[in-house]
């Protein structure tokens, strides 16, 4: 049997995701395991929640909560509002498991192993007012790239470009607002992904039926200025997985742990034994060791636009650069933004439709339905309510609705209350089946198996 493995980006655990997000991960993800099912494939669906980082450690202070309670707390709401949506995931996994630091630890130790991680001295934001350095979203400023002026310290979701702290023009602190800042000295690990790019860029090259969207970014970003800069994997924060070197203390790191775009990815792989753990599978190796039988996997990936550079960069980096047989992704599908009423959804200004009130105002196959009809494909799309009111009415209670209505009623006077067994066909019904399979195998070619 033919087995499909496929993951949505895994949200950040920073409070009750919008629609814009649910469109461009979970959603299409989710319709996409229900289709492979629905062909008789063996599917693997995994998503979970993102952890580790400043998103979890910023939002969990505003909550004025315990980190680790703060996760426990929201990975359980996130998990029944994706049940609410019929989200069909096989495990909703979380990144600050104890699959996904050893995974972690390994996957670091292997790295540097192969000479692909470097101790790097480097200038760090400190905040005088904060008494603390401000790594990633601690800090914002403008982009030097595009001239946004909200860009976060590790990447600028307007051009999705990767940035350092030190990149932003006019850096302030997202804690206090204060631009009383200094740069000061600190050891951290860096990925030699540089070292990587010929192998990275052959790789890419080598995907010819991609999205566009996921070439372009990848492409942008490889082979930007220098080409493909190294990465800091580790920060100076409390909460993330410890820098171990495999099970090995790592010297000089004590008290640092990996930046949560380094243990992510991991928890992808992380998530498939937490899936066997908890009893629902057996076998994960299966599923992500190319030693084990995943060689015959198909691996699809689901995710918004900012996320593609980490997904076509920094993971494959990663997974090459163990030298290990791990899985490497065969189709990374992108999106577009869904943009709010004439603006961007924004999880941190409570802008748009939130999960949990989508579900409070109507059904999920409602949502669903809209959702995926006007999926940000090939440009940024737009909800507001006034189309999501007219799509209602007019496509699913008027077109649908009214379809369904008529054909049963249509039935039920000519055959009564029972359906009649399945018999010999007329010449009409042919023509009707005939016409539904063609448009079955035009989606089969859309989907391209
Ligand atoms: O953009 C986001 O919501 C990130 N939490 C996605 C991470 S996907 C992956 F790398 F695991
Ligand atoms: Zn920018």
């Amino acid at each position: 049997m033919e087995r499909v493995l496929i993951t949505s980006a895994i949200p950040y655990i920073n409070g009750i995701k919008h629609l814009g997000n649910l469109v461009g991960s979970q959603l299409p993800a989710d319709l996409f395991a229900r289709y492979n099912r629905g062909r008789g494939r063996e599917v693997l669906f995994l998503c979970a929640t993102d952890e580790h980082g400043t998103p979890a450690e910023l939002a969990a202070a505003k909550a004025g909560m315990d980190v680790a309670e703060y996760c426990a707390k929201m990975h359980a709401v996130q998990a029944e509002i994706a049940q609410g949506f019929r989200l069909s995931f096989d495990h909703f996994g979380r990144s600050s498991s104890p699959q996904n630091h050893r995974l972690t630890q390994h996957f670091a130790g292997r790295l540097a192993d192969a000479g692909l991680i470097s101790e790097v001295s480097e200038r760090q934001v400190y905040s005088n007012a904060d008494g603390r350095f401000l790594p990633d979203r601690y800090i914002e400023g403008t982009c030097p790239n595009c001239g946004y002026d909200k860009a976060r310290g590790d990447q600028c979701e307007n051009c999705t470009k990767q940035l350092d702290p030190t990149d932003l023009i006019e850096p302030r602190s997202a804690i206090s607002g204060s631009t009383d800042l200094q740069v000061r000295e600190t050891k951290h690990l860096y990925l030699r992904q540089s070292s990587m790019r010929d192998q990275l860029n052959a790789w890419i090259d080598s995907k010819t039926d991609w999205p566009i969207l996921t070439t372009s970014i990848a492409k942008k970003w490889l082979n930007d200025g220098d080409g493909l800069q190294d990465r800091g994997i580790t920060r100076d924060l409390d909460w993330g997985i410890p820098v171990k070197k495999g099970t090995q203390e790592w010297p000089g790191m004590e008290g640092k742990v990996f930046y949560v775009w380094f243990d992510a990815p991991i928890e992808y792989i992380a998530c498939a034994a937490e899936w066997v753990d908890a009893g629902k599978g057996s076998d994960w190796e299966r599923w992500w060791r190319t030693d084990m039988g995943a060689q015959d996997v198909r691996y699809v990936q689901f995710m918004g636009k900012d996320n593609v550079p980490f997904h076509t960069l920094s993971f494959p980096a990663t997974i090459l650069g163990s030298g290990e047989p791990w899985k490497l992704v065969d189709y990374i599908k992108s999106f577009n933004y869904l943009n709010y009423d004439g603006g961007q959804f924004s999880t941190s200004q409570g802008r748009g439709v939130f999960m949990d009130q989508a579900l409070s105002i109507l059904p999920s196959d409602y949502w669903r339905w809209w959702l995926l009809s006007h999926a940000p494909e090939t440009s940024d799309s737009e909800f507001t309510w006034e189309n999501f009111q007219a799509g209602v009415n007019k496509d699913l209670a008027d077109v649908l609705g009214n379809f369904v209505s008529r054909i049963t009623k249509f039935c039920r006077s000519k055959f009564g209350e029972v359906i009649p067994e399945a018999g010999a066909y007329g010449a009409q019904e042919a023509r009707v089946m005939a016409d539904l399979q063609a448009r079955l195998d035009a989606i089969k070619r859309i989907w391209r198996r």
